[in-house]
């Protein structure tokens, strides 16, 4: 069993030349991790191995992120995102994450592949205010409903500026 990590304001910024990798079999479990992964993470090569990636996930990350993830690359799409994610230690990072699905020679998945950069420290500061609006759409909504309250924010926010997710993403 997992045992509870307390969240900290310690921030760990990532160096420009680092790439963090992970790859995951079609559950989202973890298959690889670079050093790079080991070292931000904060757990070992063997506690990440066959763990699921949810292993670094923050609480101020939001499910229908997460939902959006999963649907695109489910599609057999690859997606874009800023991800908030916690340490062993409680600590957080940030990264701009592309996921892909992985294909055998028939085009069936047959796993996922994340990559992430260091996030530009603007697109950081706009995301982080646009999911804390959307956390607390969550939370007010309950489990239940979390995920549409949420998304409707989203979906607002991206009808205003005529603009898919990705494109967002790829524009801040
Ligand atoms: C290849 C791949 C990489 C992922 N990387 C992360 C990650 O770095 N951080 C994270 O919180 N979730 C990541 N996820 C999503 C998790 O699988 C999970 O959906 C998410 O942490 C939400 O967990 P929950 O559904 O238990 O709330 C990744 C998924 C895949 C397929």
């Amino acid at each position: 069993m997992k045992q509870p990590i307390t969240p900290t304001s310690v921030e760990k910024v990532m160096r420009e030349d680092d790439f963090i990798v992970s790859k995951t079999d079609l559950k989202g479990r973890i298959v690889y991790g670079n050093r790079i992964f080991i070292e931000f993470s904060g757990y070992s090569e063997k506690e990440l191995l066959g763990t699921q990636h949810n292993i670094s996930r923050h609480p101020d990350m939001l499910r229908a992120v997460f939902k959006l993830l999963w649907d695109t690359i489910q599609d057999k799409r690859e997606c874009n995102a800023y991800v908030k994610n916690m340490a062993k230690d409680g600590g957080f990072y940030w990264v701009f994450a592309n996921i892909t699905p992985s294909f055998d020679k028939d085009g069936n998945v047959i796993g996922f592949f994340s990559v992430r950069r260091k996030p530009k420290a603007s697109a950081v500061k706009t995301v982080s205010d646009l999911y804390r609006s959307m956390l607390g759409a969550e939370q007010r909504a309950g489990a239940r409903d979390a995920i549409t309250a949420s998304t409707s924010i989203l979906t607002n926010l991206l009808a205003e500026k005529g603009l898919s997710y990705d494109e967002l993403v790829l524009a801040i």
